[in-house]
């Protein structure tokens, strides 16, 4: 109830302001800035700014990660209004990678086109083999949820020839995106939320998900979706961040539907990963966005410093790789 409430707030606030308040938030804007910057400097005089900005990152930190409906709403506007920002072709994935520990970190050989986000290939085709260097997935048909830009599930299509391949997204810019970039014949994209998926029972041999489930407000709904629409030998390859002390409720409801097959922790070859590609993850926020939405970004990019960077180094948030078999009903 409470958080419905809360929910109902935010959407009432950013649709009032976009429509009624932004031409009179503008006008005032030295009144109220100047007001801001007057509470701040007070804060900061008081010693206060650090116990304001701890409360600001736990409320960020409830609704990015740990609320239902808040949750979904703001993942979805955070995706469609980063393709908004970013139409380039050029930028086809949007995980944090895999590198093996080498001096590279490169685990297999890659088309000259797909070197610059080698490392997020690298992720999915760890995934989509099953963890191994090699593979195929011949005469299957595979659904990705959560397929962004779509560049994972191309890569898997051109190199690993899967029969048909699905990307569901609930990002209805990334899915026009998806449709107008990758036009092979065995691949599809569709807008579908992950918690009540436009697929048929029983129809598919593998699914894939990358990075993806950290945003879905209803876990359970979710996994009790991928069984449904899996064959009765499907598997399921599942791959994201989890908070360390969470692990084992997110387990448990994978467990309700599956058998867990293999687990790896990946969370070194994640963190190598993003120091390998740092600098033009950088870049690329530097070079190709508004100068207020950096800060946010960078939060998301997973470079050295950010959040998730440091969590990942300190193992309070792990990046865990699932290989699960549907059990048989
Ligand atoms: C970090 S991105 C990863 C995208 C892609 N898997 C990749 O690695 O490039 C997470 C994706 O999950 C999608 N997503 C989040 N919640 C979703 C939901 N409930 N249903 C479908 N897609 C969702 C987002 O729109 C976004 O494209």
């Amino acid at each position: 109830m409470l958080e419905f409430c809360l929910w109902l707030v935010i959407v009432v606030i950013i649709t009032t302001v976009s429509v009624i308040a932004l031409p009179i938030l503008i006008i005032t804007s030295p009144l109220w800035a100047s007001t801001l910057l007057v509470i701040y400097l007070l804060l900061k005089a008081l010693g206060l700014s650090s116990i304001v900005s701890n409360k600001c990152s736990q409320i960020y930190d409830w609704l990015f990660f740990k609320s239902d409906k808040p949750r979904k709403f703001l993942w979805r506007n955070f995706y469609n209004a980063l393709c908004y920002m970013f139409p380039q072709e050029e930028w086809k994935t949007m995980n944090y990678g895999y590198a093996v520990s080498s001096e590279t970190g490169h685990m297999i050989v890659l088309a000259k086109e797909e070197e610059s986000e080698r490392f997020s290939y690298q992720l999915y085709h760890f995934m989509a083999t099953g963890f191994k260097k090699t593979g195929n997935l011949q005469g299957q048909i595979i659904v990705e949820v959560g397929s962004g830009r779509g560049g994972g599930l191309a890569y898997v299509v051109r190199n690993l020839k899967p029969l048909s391949a699905l990307g569901v997204d609930y990002s209805k810019q990334q899915v026009e995106f998806c449709k107008r970039t990758y036009t092979y014949p065995n691949i599809s994209f569709v807008e579908g939320d992950a918690e009540n998926l436009p697929i048929k029972d029983d129809s598919v041999d593998m699914v894939l998900n990358v990075e993806s489930c950290h945003c879905y407000g209803n876990f359970k709904k979710f996994v009790g979706e991928i069984s449904r629409v899996l064959k009765s030998d499907g598997r399921f390859m599942l791959t994201d961040f989890i908070v360390a002390d969470r692990v084992p409720a997110f387990e448990a409801v994978l467990k309700e539907f599956f058998d867990i097959s293999e687990k790896k922790d990946i969370t070194q070859n994640v963190l190598l990963s993003l120091k390998f590609d740092s600098d033009r993850r950088m870049n690329l926020i530097q070079n190709r966005t508004p100068i207020c939405c950096r800060k946010l970004l960078k939060r998301f990019s997973g470079s050295e410093g950010s959040n998730i960077y440091i969590e990942l180094e300190s193992r309070s948030s792990l990046y865990l790789a699932y290989n699960l078999v549907k059990k048989s009903s």
